[in-house]
């Protein structure tokens, strides 16, 4: 089995691994592993762009104020300052690092607008700015002679004591990361990674729904892999449905009709040509994306339609093309002319607010582990992430993990004595088949029980469904040969087993989640 030693080890490719690699790439040997190609990743496909505050009459205390409005009183107010008081400086470094985002004929930025935003903030590259935050961050990490990059490389589990045979109690101290065993996804072969610190930044998990904005890669594997290893999980009963995925039956992922859309005057209407946001919402479109997404929800439902509809056909056709060059050609494609038909949309999974327990410098509740991005969970999001806040809170969390880790890395040494993972099992065709039927039922649990509005039964039913999934998986997965399709089919139920036990323990509604048993806020 082979085996490598490293300083750095970064699991993800994305915003939170690359930035935090460039980062650390002068102070020891990085090796960042990706399961599929480098950039594919949640971030390649950001669309609306990123906040930051940038010029009057914005300022830090307004940004924070609508990041606290919309986290629905679960926000931790430190993170929400500390993390917007540094946004200039670190869209700035991007901006070195060679991210072009657009500007205005005076030449500053051109901000945008979107949902539960008070100022105009979000610097955006057209309609694919997070294509181009991709491009620029692997241009830099493919110049850097410290920075290894291993595409196609699956992070099965973290390596701690448990693998060691060694006991950890109350009396002993806590749990500790000593590297990952990862699937080489071209060999087939299960290696071990050693490494000094370890970075997890391993995106979402928007795949554990039918409907979802998030590529493929999204299954939650950071999360489930830091629960099982008994690190501390927080707030995944937050997920955030975004309101305007394009209504396309049958395409899995959904092609996203991004927030900045709204933010550039376009208004939801029911098939009637009712413009309904005002019923549900004084900031009618531009709504926090909980409030606008039940609303959706609720138009549906009550008038049994499967989706609303999203008009464009009042805006200036020149600049709309300028500015969502993508999504012109998409719905062009779809034979959808946005200027002279309504664009039907629905609600569809799109951003994880809880997730891996990180503190102000990134630290998870496993020693030498920090955990950076859509898998860790801050304190900046609360109950419901502010629009575009996410790549922000990756860059500012990748750089403040970055600085705690090389402080770190000093008076840290490898472990000695991992064991080859133990590969026993047998694998046969059927198996395949068993494993795709079981996503299905899973994400049919989730996308029925688990939604937009959840009720004590809902929960329960969704519970117990989980319950006989998971025994059967386990099951598999012990008389079988890993793959990466099992151990991501693994973590997506153990996702969902934690989002369904969080919901349950809220016996009120906040943020996104809604709970029609208890649909009061408790003070
Ligand atoms: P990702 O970019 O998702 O990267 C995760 C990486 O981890 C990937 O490289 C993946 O392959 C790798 N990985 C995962 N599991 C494993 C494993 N087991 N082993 C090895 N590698 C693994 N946010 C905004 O702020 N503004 C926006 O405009 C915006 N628009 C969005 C539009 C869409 C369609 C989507 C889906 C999301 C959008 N978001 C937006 C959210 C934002 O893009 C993500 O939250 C952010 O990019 C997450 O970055 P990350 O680095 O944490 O994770
Ligand atoms: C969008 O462009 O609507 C997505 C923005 C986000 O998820 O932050």
């Amino acid at each position: 089995m082979q085996k490598r030693e490293v300083d750095f080890l970064v699991i993800g490719s994305g915003i939170a691994g690359i930035s935090y690699a460039l980062k650390v790439a002068e102070f020891g040997k990085v090796l960042m592993l990706t399961k599929s190609d480098e950039d594919e990743s949640n971030t390649k496909y950001a669309q609306g762009g990123i906040a930051a505050v940038m010029y009057e009459p914005d300022s830090y205390n307004k940004h924070i104020e609508d990041t606290l409005i919309c986290g629905d009183g679960v926000c931790d107010e430190n993170i929400v300052k500390l993390v917007i008081e540094e946004s200039t400086q670190r869209i700035n470094e991007l901006i070195n690092w060679g991210t072009q985002f657009d500007k205005t004929v005076t030449g500053n930025y051109d901000l945008a607008k979107e949902g539960g935003h008070s100022e105009k903030r979000i610097l955006h590259h057209k309609d694919n700015t997070g294509f181009e935050i991709e491009r620029a961050l692997l241009e830099q990490a493919h110049l850097h002679p410290n920075i290894e990059i291993l595409s196609h490389y699956y992070a099965m589990e973290i390596i701690t004591q448990h693998h060691l045979g060694i006991w950890v109690n109350s009396q002993t101290p806590g749990i500790e990361c000593y590297g990952v065993y990862a699937l080489n996804l071209k060999t087939e072969k299960i290696e071990v990674i050693a490494a000094k610190i370890i970075l997890m930044a391993s995106g979402g998990c928007g795949h554990i729904y039918e409907s979802t904005t998030n590529p493929t890669i999204a299954t939650g594997d950071g999360v489930a892999m830091v629960y099982r290893a008994k690190g501390k999980i927080k707030d995944m009963e937050f997920i955030q449905f975004h309101p305007t995925a394009l209504y396309q039956p049958g395409q899995h992922p959904s092609f996203l009709i991004s927030e900045a859309v709204r933010g550039f005057g376009a208004v939801l209407k029911n098939k009637e040509g009712e413009a309904f946001m005002a019923k549900y919402d004084t900031r009618k479109d531009l709504a926090p994306r909980d409030i606008v997404a039940r609303a959706i929800d609720n138009e549906m439902k009550t008038r049994g339609d499967d989706f609303v509809y999203l008009d464009c056909s009042a805006l200036d056709k020149e600049e709309f093309i300028k500015h969502f060059p993508n999504i012109y050609n998409k719905c062009l494609s779809l034979n959808i002319d946005v200027f002279e038909n309504l664009i039907p949309v629905v609600p569809a999974a799109h951003y994880m607010c809880g997730g891996i327990d990180a503190d102000e410098h990134g630290r998870s509740s496993i020693k030498n582990l920090y955990a950076v991005g859509e898998c860790a969970r801050t304190g900046l999001h609360g109950a419901n992430r502010l629009a575009s806040n996410s790549l922000l809170e990756a860059l500012v969390f990748s750089h403040r993990a970055a600085i705690h880790s090389i402080d770190e890395i000093e008076n840290t040494t490898f472990m000695k004595g991992i064991p080859d993972w133990d590969a026993e099992g047998t694998a046969s065709p059927e198996e395949m088949v068993l494993i795709t039927q079981s996503l299905k039922e899973l994400q049919a649990i989730m996308s029925n029980y688990v939604g937009i509005v959840r009720s004590n039964l809902r929960l329960k039913r969704a519970f117990d469904r989980l319950l006989i999934l998971h025994k059967e998986t386990e099951n598999l997965y012990e008389r079988t040969t890993v793959s990466k399709q099992l151990c991501e089919l693994r973590n997506m139920i153990k996702v969902g087993y934690v989002i369904i036990k969080q919901a349950m323990q809220r016996k009120e509604s906040r943020g996104l989640h809604y709970n029609l048993d208890h649909p009061k806020l408790n003070a």
